[in-house]
């Protein structure tokens, strides 16, 4: 667009304000301070932040430092004037207690640039986990013209002639060790092999789940998400991001005419055909909440259930982000998917093509890695919501039951999809750690094994520690899982059949806390339901003899998050901040 017919840009607000030249003056002055010059400050070239999440911290995104420079040029050659800042680390992989307690923090933060600095667009740089709907978040609180740059995944992983993926191997490595099979050495060498590049996890785990379910939702350049950070075309797709953004500014395209209820129902889609992590469903609920559409489980399983698995990645298939990238990305699922009718053609994307648009000019996919949905790995792939008399909501990923779970528990019975297993119950992860080696516990197949007090408030963020290993000795007679159960969350490159983010939690009064080793747990989920087979005067009893004890906070943030939170359930939002769309909305930007 030529600079002569751009209207008057907020960074202006700042920059160029002659009736209050002192103000102007102290906000010029400081940027030249670096060498930008006073003319283009006040040039009305949009200022375009990059927000920065990669650093020594956050290895996953480190790439991004480097990218940056392409996204800059980008952002130049477009007219605009880039200016990089830092995003609190977010960094899935070390971060103590849980990256999960960032997300949040990150969200706010982020919030604070956007709201509060002279900025008319903003390049949201993800990879790792939460960086994508922290991000997202952000952006849609602050309705300003933002655009996804994925770091994108790790080549992929090799070990004696197989792949090995992030975060999927350690599982599997477990058993190994816990076998016997492998010692530490021989644990550490299979277990690093998943690693071998710069980028973000290469399973379809939480980080390529989101940063492709950022792409369907229409936040990122069509092919964004997969490309590995190795690749040059990841350093050309920075490029062309920093392009368009400047574009969007001139078009004043915000999140909220991109990520409406049909682009989230597209999401929901495609989360179902990739076999996406279990952390998606309250990532994109909050980031649904915070653009101000209403998104909820039922919103889940009502669009994403019936939908076939179509992409043959791990934990619930074989191949991992490279060949992901190479059968064709997100844009190749698009294809699939809108050639069914399952997804909403005419949502806008930040690229201004539509769903539809990107679907058509996708070519065709590498069969072994991107299916047809008439020839699908699984049909019904989608995450169920679960009820029963202890809880009110919890979810399973349908994608990662596999044949070994459904003849050991599900036909077990006599009745389809209906088991029944005694409970041993842990409080947290440490008194799993503790206690799961315990020969008194006499844990055997016929078991279900809960762990609680790792929701948002009992364990600050919510713990990924649903996906328990059976004990050692089970393991060595070839029991390598056993079904699981919690208010906690599990790691999205975990393929573990569990019953996951149970709400409320059993540090908020949910029924949970009520459970006792011994229990005997029915899931029937035909009927969507676990229930403990304890009478309700039996329950009432444990009720009044105690409520669950929340260890004490350890840091400030801890203790405001808990003040705040929600459950998994709603997003595992700030609920005050879910509102603040539409303050800023009606309030203005400063
Ligand atoms: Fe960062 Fe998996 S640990 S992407
Ligand atoms: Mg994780």
């Amino acid at each position: 667009m030529p600079q002569s017919t751009v209207r008057r840009l907020r960074s202006q607000e700042w920059f160029d304000d002659p009736s209050h030249a002192d103000m102007t003056a102290l906000y010029v002055e400081r940027f030249m301070n670096y060498g930008l010059t006073r003319e283009e400050l006040q040039s009305g070239r949009p200022i375009i932040g990059i927000a920065q999440t990669g650093s020594d911290l956050a290895p996953c995104n480190r790439h991004h430092i480097e990218l940056a420079a392409r996204t800059k040029a980008g952002i130049r050659d477009a007219g605009g004037i880039p200016m990089e800042f830092p995003v609190h680390p977010l960094a899935e992989q070390s971060r103590r207690p849980t990256a999960a307690l960032d997300r949040n923090l990150a969200y706010l933060g982020l919030v604070e640039i956007l709201h509060g600095f002279p900025l008319d667009g903003v390049v949201l740089t993800t990879g790792c986990d939460k960086t994508t709907p922290a991000c997202l978040m952000a952006a849609a609180t602050v309705d300003m013209p933002a655009i996804v740059l994925s770091g994108g995944p790790m080549l992929d992983g090799w070990h004696q002639g197989k792949r090995v993926g992030s975060g999927t191997v350690i599982w599997h490595a477990r058993n190994l060790l816990a076998a016997g099979d492998i010692d530490y050495e021989g644990f550490m060498a299979l277990t690093t092999a998943s690693s071998p590049s710069i980028g973000h996890c290469n399973t379809m785990g939480t980080a390529l789940s989101m940063n492709s379910l950022a792409e369907a939702l229409g936040m990122s350049l069509p092919g964004c998400a997969s490309i590995p950070a190795a690749y040059r075309e990841r350093g050309q797709m920075a490029y062309a991001t920093g392009k368009r953004i400047v574009d969007m500014v001139h078009e004043d395209l915000k999140p909220s005419r991109i990520l409406t209820k049909q682009a989230f129902e597209n999401a929901i889609v495609v989360a179902s055909a990739l076999g996406a992590s279990s952390n998606c469903p309250p990532h994109l609920i909050a980031i649904a909440r915070h653009i101000g559409v209403e998104l909820g489980l039922d919103d889940w399983q009502r669009v994403g259930e019936q939908v076939p698995l179509i992409v043959n990645c791990m934990p619930a298939g074989e191949y991992l982000g490279e060949s992901f990238h190479r059968a064709g990305g997100v844009p190749a699922v698009l294809r699939e998917l809108a050639r069914a009718n399952l997804v909403h053609r005419a949502c806008l994307t930040v690229s201004g093509q539509t769903i539809g648009e990107i679907a058509e000019d996708a070519p065709e996919p590498d069969r072994d890695v991107i299916k047809t949905t008439g020839e699908p790995l699984k049909h019904g792939a989608g995450f169920i919501v679960l009820s029963g008399n202890f809880f009110d909501s919890a979810i399973m990923k349908m994608s990662v039951v596999g044949d070994a779970f459904r003849k050991t528990y599900l036909s077990q019975s006599g009745a389809e999809n209906t088991f029944e297993a005694r409970a041993i119950v842990f409080d947290g992860p440490e008194d799993y750690h503790a206690r799961i080696d315990d020969p008194s516990l006499e844990i055997d197949e016929h078991c279900i094994l809960v762990i609680r007090g790792a929701g948002t408030v009992g364990y600050p963020g919510s713990a990924e520690v649903v996906n328990m290993a059976p004990p050692a000795a089970l393991v060595r007679q070839g029991v390598v899982s056993l079904p699981t159960l919690g208010d906690g969350r599990q790691s999205g490159t975990s393929a573990s059949p569990s019953i996951l983010n149970m709400s409320p939690e059993a540090a908020v009064g949910g029924g949970i806390a009520l459970l006792r080793t011994g229990d005997r747990i029915r899931v029937d989920l035909n009927a969507r339901s676990v229930n403990v087979l304890v009478d309700e005067e039996e329950l009432s009893r444990r009720r009044a003899a105690g409520s669950f004890e929340v260890p004490l906070a350890q840091t400030p943030w801890q203790e405001l998050y808990r003040q705040t939170v929600g459950q998994l359930s709603t997003g595992g939002c700030l609920e005050p901040a879910t509102l603040y769309m539409k303050v800023i909305a009606e309030r203005g930007n400063p």
